[in-house]
């Protein structure tokens, strides 16, 4: 498959995301059409600063015509705002605009889009991109990230990276929200969903690059972006460690102070973050992380 490039090929002659969209509407640039309820095109503001490409709608956005909006979304949506980002602000969009699927009894079954519906469609990200010119663009798994910035990235490996493609705005590679569905249990879910976290924190450096007015210490920081990431991830972490914290108190009374679980850390880390059998020793694990790092800058 080829790798996007923002600078070729035509967009649509339009000058609104509702024109834009109204045209989708209608499109048969692929056969995808035939079976798809309806388009599902992007949403958002055209002065969104953040674009998120998910890979393609699923049974619920289809049904809807609108992207993000299932199982998917909601664990979209509660990310971006643990990581204190408002999605009414971002554009949200789709490599793909229709829902392929295969049918099995009354279900239907996701499947992957191919090398050229992913390439007819970019005619629809493109036009997007044109217009909305975000800062950031959020490469939401392997469908997107790859073809975005190309055919070597690997989630596992790439994910939390800001890609700097010469055609394209940055890119942040991260997984996509339904990877997290299917974890087998609800702590490595939960730790799933706090790396996720992590990963959306770091648009944060990117949007405040050349803000006006900007705090001196901000600028300072800025010269070197990898602390400034750090920085953003401990204090989300930290309301993570917190909250860990509260539901612990719930549920048997008993909990660590800020400054025990600190000491303990070197024994989470040891275990390394993903790996700690209890979900609340593995948040705090990785608050800790954060913390450590934060205050070793
Ligand atoms: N998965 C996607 O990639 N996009 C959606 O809109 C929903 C699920």
């Amino acid at each position: 498959m080829d790798t996007f490039d923002l600078r070729e090929g035509e967009t649509a002659n339009v000058g609104s995301l509702r024109e834009l969209k109204a045209q989708a509407e209608h499109c048969k640039r692929c056969d995808l059409y035939k079976h798809a309820t309806q388009t599902v095109f992007g949403e958002g503001p055209m002065q969104a600063e953040i674009i998120l490409i998910g890979e393609q709608p699923g049974d619920k956005e289809d049904l809807a015509g609108r992207p993000f909006v299932g199982p998917a979304g909601a664990v979209l949506n509660e990310s971006l705002s643990r990581a204190g980002i408002d999605r009414e602000r971002c554009y949200i969009t789709n490599t793909v605009k229709h829902f392929k699927f295969t049918q099995r009894g009354k279900r239907r079954l996701h499947s992957k889009p191919n090398a050229g519906e992913i390439r007819q469609c970019a005619w629809w990200l493109r036009s997007e991109l044109k217009l909305i010119e975000p800062k950031i663009i959020v490469a939401l798994g392997a469908t997107a990230a790859g073809y975005l910035v190309g055919k070597a990235v690997r989630i596992t490996k790439d994910r939390g990276t800001i890609f700097r493609p010469q055609n394209l705005p940055p890119v942040l590679v991260t997984i996509h929200p339904s990877y997290i569905l299917r974890m087998r249990d609800r702590h490595t879910a939960n730790a799933e969903q706090i790396k996720f976290v992590h990963d959306l924190n770091r648009l944060k450096e990117v949007l405040d690059q050349g803000r006006v007015g900007a705090a001196k210490s901000d600028i300072d920081r800025r010269n070197n972006h990898e602390p400034l990431h750090r920085m953003n991830c401990s204090a989300n972490l930290f309301r993570s460690w917190r909250h860990a914290r509260s539901r612990r108190n719930e549920s048997n009374g008993s909990w660590k102070t800020q400054n025990e679980v600190h000491g303990q850390s070197q024994n989470c880390l040891a275990r390394d973050t993903g790996q700690s059998e209890d979900p609340h020793e593995h948040e705090a694990a990785v608050a800790v992380l954060a913390i450590s790092e934060a205050r070793a800058l």
